[in-house]
């Protein structure tokens, strides 16, 4: 139905979540946009509503929105990226009449953006590859001035890129990202590696993870100027076994992580 490739169409698993979410008044701050955008794109909720999936999305997103206004709290006048945007809208919530944020994804999920999504005073969209090389040439051109301090953040994108995709994009943040900035995604373990995500009403192949990692040591080297300051899981109920170690839980499916440019 959506003339995207497999990855791309992963954007519908976020935007029913917040969709069902909203619908349901699950969340303290409901994303009313996501209905929206699944009525303009022609989009039916299923029936069966994918608990366990949709609750983790809701979790997320409301950590990532958290993590976001503490790090604005502290640099009023950044910038926010927020990087395989897809189709969500986290400067509903951010928005102030001076902040400049901009959401980027490839070229046809940004189609499907300006169609569906209102333009916002201080917004931008950028079509871009974010695997290559020149992903931060492309954010700052045309900017001039002093390097401020950045939120970053790349929400359900990591895990659908190969391992050396995944060390090359940290790698560019650690050279180019100026220092303070923050950079949060979320990561699955390793052992999800190749596990086919279907997306609802969407057919053709299906995406597959490509990056996990066996622990959080996996993110400590990963540049110099890279330091991990804080990681989140969801609530499970093995949280207090005596598996869970060291700051990453190995039955947990999932995590939050952030980290600091210094
Ligand atoms: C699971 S969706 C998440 C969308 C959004 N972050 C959210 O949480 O609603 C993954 C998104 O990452 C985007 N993406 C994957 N690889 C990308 C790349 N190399 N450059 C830019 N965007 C990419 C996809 O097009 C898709 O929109």
């Amino acid at each position: 139905m959506l003339p995207l490739s497999a990855v791309e169409r992963t954007l519908l698993v976020p935007l029913m979540a917040r969709a069902w979410g909203a619908r349901w008044q699950l969340v303290d701050e409901p994303d009313p946009c996501a209905d929206r955008v699944l009525q303009r794109l022609g989009c039916r909720m299923p029936d069966w509503p994918d608990l366990v999936t949709w609750s983790l999305i809701l979790w997320r997103t409301a950590w990532f929105r958290r993590w976001a206004r503490e790090f604005f709290a502290r640099h009023p006048g950044a910038q926010g990226l927020n990087l395989g945007a897809g189709l969500s809208d986290y400067f509903q919530w951010l928005q102030t009449s001076t902040r400049h944020w901009v959401d980027a994804d490839l070229q046809r999920v940004m189609q499907l953006r300006e169609h569906c999504l209102p333009a916002r005073r201080g917004a931008r969209g950028l079509s871009m590859d974010v695997c290559t090389d020149e992903w931060w040439g492309c954010l700052r051109r045309g900017r001039t001035g002093a390097e401020q301090p950045c939120w970053i953040m790349l929400e359900g994108v990591l895990m659908y890129w190969t391992p050396g995709q995944v060390a090359d994009f940290l790698h560019s943040v650690g050279e180019h990202v100026p220092h303070g900035s923050s950079v949060a995604f979320d990561v699955i373990p390793h052992w999800m590696v190749g596990h086919p995500i279907r997306v609802t009403h969407a057919q053709g192949d299906a995406a597959r993870f490509q990056w996990g990692i066996r622990s959080l040591d996996d993110l400590a080297h990963v540049h110099p100027r890279l330091h991990l300051d804080t990681a989140v899981h969801p609530p499970t109920p093995w949280s207090l076994t005596p598996w869970r170690t060291a700051g990453w839980d190995p039955l947990s499916p999932y995590a939050l992580v952030r980290m600091t440019v210094l």
